[in-house]
């Protein structure tokens, strides 16, 4: 099993397999996070097959402070004020992402918004300063199992998934960060956690309303409009493309096809497939296509998780 002490060796170790693409397992003050390089689409598609999640959910992207935030995200004067007063700690804020961000479009599942939080934990901000990197990191458990709290727990789900598990003791929290999503000056609860609403409307002066990301809560019209869904309409299956169609190709054998095209991965490799998923429905959407034909892609491992996404854009809207 690959856990091991903190020591200044294993940050740098950890570091490099992190600016190398690969996954890390580090405790904050919550929970282990299941880390990789928030910058590398096929880094942070090694989360999703680590976790053998069947969907794509956006990630919470840990880094430094609010000043490293300030180049991914638009911070309104709440934003800042909630910042200021919970960072670092265990407050994720849900902000209007910048053009200019490099964190991958999986990460934040294709999202307009990306969620941010800067770890009270000094192995986790250790890591982040060494890597120099923003690290996405979801709970380091299996999808559906509790949230790991101990190096332990993350080796006996994950073991040979990740490349090095941090082991910094037992988590202090054991429970997940609070996310809130701040648009303008209003702030929205979409998971309790750590910080409580409480201390939360003390700071914003204000009353924060709840729309909890549960999937078995009605859905808000707020939470259907963040599911990213090109304008375009979505042809699933198609071996032979219309003329007129923009193709999302996969494999070796994709037909030779004239109008827009983009293979997600000409060699058939899921993880690069699902690293350029996002990126390539908003391309191919922009060519101003009426219709995305997409190719057969297995239903297998990380299949599960891009059919689902394909599945939901081709759903009549
Ligand atoms: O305590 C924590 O937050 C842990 C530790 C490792 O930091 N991390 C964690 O990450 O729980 P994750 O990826 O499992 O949690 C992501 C949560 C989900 O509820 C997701 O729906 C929400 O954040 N989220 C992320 N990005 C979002 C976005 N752009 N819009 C709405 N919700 C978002
Ligand atoms: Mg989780």
């Amino acid at each position: 099993m690959p856990i091991v002490d903190v020591t200044p060796e294993a940050l740098a170790e950890a570091a490099r397999l992190l600016r190398d693409g690969r996954l890390v397992a580090f405790p904050t003050e919550t929970v282990y996070g299941l880390g990789a390089d928030a910058t590398n689409g096929e880094a942070v598609a090694r989360i999703y097959e680590a976790k053998g999640r069947p969907r794509f959910n956006p990630l919470i992207v840990h880094l430094a402070g609010v000043v490293e935030a300030d180049a991914h995200v638009e911070l309104s004067p709440l934003a800042r004020a909630l910042a200021d007063a919970f960072w670092p700690g265990p407050l994720t804020l849900v902000l209007p992402r910048k053009a200019t961000s490099s964190v991958c479009d999986l990460a934040t599942a294709g999202l307009d918004t990306l969620a941010l939080r800067v770890p009270d934990h000094a192995t986790a901000r250790a890591l982040i300063a060494a890597t120099g990197r923003p690290l996405a990191a979801p709970s380091a458990n299996r999808s559906g199992h509790v949230s790991a709290t101990t190096a332990r727990h993350v080796a006996d789900d994950l073991g040979d998934k990740v490349a090095l598990i941090l082991d910094g003791g037992p988590t202090h929290h054991g429970v997940e960060s609070t996310v809130l999503a701040v648009s303008g000056g209003d702030a929205t609860l979409l998971r309790p956690g750590a910080v409580t609403v409480d201390a939360i409307e003390r700071v914003a002066g204000r009353s924060v309303a709840r729309s909890l990301d549960d999937d078995t809560a009605p859905r808000s019209p707020g939470q259907l409009a963040s599911h990213y869904a090109p304008a375009a309409r979505v042809r699933l299956n198609v071996t032979t493309p219309q003329a007129r169609e923009a193709l999302l190709a996969f494999g070796a054998y994709a037909p030779r096809h004239d109008g827009p095209a983009i293979n997600l991965s000409p060699s058939g490799d899921l993880i690069e497939a699902a690293a350029r998923l996002f990126s390539a429905l908003r391309e191919l959407d922009a060519t101003g296509a009426g219709t995305i034909a997409v190719m057969p892609i297995p239903e297998t491992g990380l299949g599960e998780a891009i059919n689902d996404r394909l599945r939901r854009a081709a759903a009549p809207r």
